[in-house]
């Protein structure tokens, strides 16, 4: 038996490590990692999923040293300029999970135009984790809960979700994790309460087409049974 994957979620783990294979800077592997962010974006729309979440940068990532953490926000302005036209002729709408206010004001700005001018895109949503923790995104579901005077008896699942950076997306079918680690660090908390997982040694930049579907394939192979038998 098949199953379709509707939410494919990744984290893209290991261009530090790819570079210093290489004997490059770090930013050279963010540089190649960028690179495989397009290749998979492009990949997953044409092979119909519909949703797709990006671990971009974890609320944690802040403690890199500064120039690091710059790189990777230029990075992620360059990749809206330059991608911007296509998510949108591609029908993919682009969607920020995490906290913005935090974010560099230049980089909030652009996502800002970036979102609005993919709202429309039906065919694919792409989900930015960016200044993302899963564990700070429940316990702001709960502020704003108590802050909206929810009623205790009403706030069950549904109610709940809503409150989170997902809202009524389905939860990931499957979370990709590349480099070798074996750990979910602080990404989708709560979503990934039934997820498969697929861990791969493969360092971010050179997770192509290829490893793509080697993942999906994999997934063919598992059983959810969600309590069920
Ligand atoms: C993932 O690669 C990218 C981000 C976390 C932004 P890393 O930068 O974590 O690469 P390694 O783990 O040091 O190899
Ligand atoms: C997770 O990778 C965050 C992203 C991929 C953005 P890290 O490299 O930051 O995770 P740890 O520190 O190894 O757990
Ligand atoms: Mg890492």
């Amino acid at each position: 038996m098949s199953h379709k994957i509707r939410h494919l979620a990744i984290i893209m783990d290991g261009n530090g490590r790819w570079a210093e294979k290489k004997g490059l800077s770090r930013s050279a592997g963010h540089k190649a990692g960028a690179d495989a962010v397009k290749n998979i974006v492009t990949a997953c729309r044409k092979r119909g999923l519909e949703y797709l979440t990006l671990y971009a940068f974890s609320r944690e990532n802040w403690s890199r040293p500064k120039h690091e953490v710059n790189f990777l926000f230029d990075l992620l302005l360059k990749f809206l300029r330059q991608e911007l036209n296509a998510l949108i002729e591609n029908s993919i709408r682009l969607n920020i999970l995490g906290d913005p206010q935090e974010l560099p004001f230049p980089v909030r700005q652009a996502l800002r135009h970036a979102c609005s001018k993919s709202s429309a895109g039906r065919e694919m949503v792409l989900n930015m984790a960016l200044n993302y923790s899963g564990r700070d995104e429940i316990l702001r579901a709960c502020r704003s809960l108590l802050q909206q005077g929810a009623d205790p008896e009403k706030v069950d699942e549904q109610l709940f979700r809503s409150a989170l950076y997902t809202g009524a997306q389905p939860d990931p079918d499957l979370i990709v994790r590349t480099s070798g680690e074996q750990r979910l660090s602080n990404y989708l908390v709560f979503q990934a309460a039934y997820a498969e997982f697929y861990f791969t040694p493969v360092l971010w930049p050179d997770f192509d087409e290829a490893e793509l579907d080697r993942a999906f394939e994999d997934f063919q192979h598992r059983q959810r049974r969600f309590g069920g038998l």
